[in-house]
């Protein structure tokens, strides 16, 4: 079992459960260190236990470590490419480890690798996992809910200090192409601007709309921006394009919205960016939940020699659906989502 890609809240909920399942049914369970690394490197490898994962329920982060800069095809290297491809060295190494199947517990990018190694013949689960949601083929994804409630708390606080200076308090969330953590934090923490990359903004309407609010009497407005949140005929602003071996670094985009509200509203702005704290800390109680029933769906698979497949979310069941189905896409907030229907009959702006 690895875990790949940013850590979210749950990770070690999933491990738990797959050693626990695992070892009742007779499995042993190899956890493999940083990802890929741990069939790069036979010695970053450990037996795990029922013994092993005791306590780790409620923590944050993974005990297996993990990297979004390690695809054995595309392994960062000094070439001139600066790429190299080692994933016959993992096949190698899986097979001489004497392992008979692996849970891949990752987002997007992991479950793409899992997917080309079960090409290679490694038979394969995958078990979904990002606080941006955006997952094609699950409802959810756990560290979801742990991300959204922290934002929303994070919006609570800004509140107050908004209304006490009578600021415009922008907050930068995470999420990359998708607004699922924007639009589900903005609305939980009673934002009154939402800009997400599924609806192009106007810098225009959003100074309007806060310009409306004050006129009506509210000093103070809070602006939730998704990372990936787009200005209408424009692009996502960008921390660090990509390079061989490295996305995109999205960011920035709250910052420049605040300087650029200012002189449109004639009020103070400043700008929050909640970063990685949306991926720290103890998971809610939902996302524990979830993460165990993925973890037992998962062995179920490995037992009943189920491959290929991700376990998914469908309420009221935990299902197993192809990779192949899953991989390269992303799953945006659909235009025509109820909450966001909701979100602008309440009043909420998403700078149209
Ligand atoms: O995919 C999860 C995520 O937290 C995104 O929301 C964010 O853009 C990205 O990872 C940040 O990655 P890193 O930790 O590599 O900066």
């Amino acid at each position: 079992m690895l875990t790949g890609g940013g850590d979210a809240p749950g990770l070690n909920a999933v491990i738990r459960a797959v050693v626990k399942a695992a070892v009742n049914a007779n499995i042993d369970v190899i956890g493999l260190e940083d990802s890929f690394d741990g069939l790069l490197y036979p010695s970053r490898t450990r037996p795990l236990t029922p013994q092993s994962v005791t306590g780790i329920l409620r923590l944050g982060g993974t005990i297996l470590g993990t990297t979004n800069r390690g695809n054995p095809f595309e392994y960062p290297a000094d070439t001139p490419d600066g790429k190299v491809d080692y994933s016959d060295r993992v096949v190698e190494t899986f097979h001489r480890m004497g392992l008979d199947a692996l849970v891949a517990i990752g987002g997007d990018g992991t479950l793409a690798i899992a997917h080309q190694f079960f090409l290679k013949g490694i038979p394969i689960v995958g078990v979904p996992k990002t606080i941006d949601n955006d997952i094609v083929g699950t409802t959810t994804c756990f560290g979801f809910d742990t991300a959204v409630a922290f934002a929303a708390d994070a919006i609570d606080r800004l509140h107050s200090t908004a209304e006490a200076h009578r600021r415009v308090m922008v907050v930068e969330v995470m999420g990359r192409y998708a607004g699922w953590i924007a639009l589900h934090a903005g609305v939980a923490g009673g934002a009154d601007v939402i800009l997400m990359p599924e609806i192009p903004y106007r810098l225009e309407c959003v100074a309007e709309h806060i310009r409306q609010r004050e006129r009506l009497g509210a000093k103070f407005s809070i602006v939730v921006a998704a990372e990936g949140a787009i200005p209408v005929g424009g692009e996502a602003v960008l921390l660090a394009a990509a390079r061989a071996g490295h996305v995109e670094r999205l960011g920035g985009v709250g910052g420049q919205v605040a300087a650029s509200l200012e002189p449109m509203t004639g009020k103070e702005a400043r700008c929050v960016v909640l970063g990685h704290l949306q991926r720290g800390g103890t998971p809610t109680a939902f996302d524990r939940v979830l993460a165990t029933r993925l973890g037992g769906k998962a062995v179920e698979l490995l037992q009943r020699g189920v491959f290929g497949k991700m376990v998914a979310n469908h309420p009221p069941d935990i299902v197993p659906v192809p990779l192949a189905d899953v991989v390269g896409r992303t799953r945006k907030v659909p235009v025509d989502y109820d909450l966001i229907g909701t979100a602008r009959a309440i009043g909420i702006s998403f700078g149209e």
